[in-house]
């Protein structure tokens, strides 16, 4: 086989099989972002600035700030998972599979300012 086609057929296979997170990434995203949409928008509105409904006392936390993204991914998960007590906060883990959390909780970094 000629030498230049040889290297042209590796280049090919590395290509396909290299993981490519960058599309794992934006499937998480987009799973992320329906989810979101489908549980979480109504209180914390469209992108995620607590603006959905703005009747709860204590209020529906502003996902976007850094008071809240500074926080740690375990901590946001466990608050999403165990829910916000005394708050309007639920417990989505009898909504949501650990790996839906997860999901979620991406979308939710990506509305950081
Ligand atoms: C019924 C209204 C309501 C819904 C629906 C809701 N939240 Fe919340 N959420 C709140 C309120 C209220 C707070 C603020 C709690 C507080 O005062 O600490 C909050 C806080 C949070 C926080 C910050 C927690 C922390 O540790 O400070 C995150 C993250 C969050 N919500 C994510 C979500 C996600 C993801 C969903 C959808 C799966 C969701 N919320 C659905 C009302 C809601």
């Amino acid at each position: 086989m000629n030498r230049h086609v040889v290297v042209i057929l590796i280049l090919v296979l590395i290509v396909f099989l290299l993981p490519s997170p960058s599309l794992a990434e934006e499937r998480d995203l987009k799973e992320g972002r329906a989810l979101y949409l489908k549980h979480c928008k109504i209180c914390h509105g469209p992108e995620g600035k607590g603006d959905g409904y703005t009747y709860f006392n204590p209020p529906v936390a502003d996902l976007t700030v850094s008071k809240i993204q500074q926080k740690s991914d375990k901590e946001l998960w466990e608050s999403i998972h165990m829910g916000v007590p005394n708050t309007s906060m639920g417990m989505w883990r009898f909504v949501l599979s650990d790996e839906e959390i997860a999901t979620v909780l991406s979308y939710v970094r990506s509305l950081a300012r």
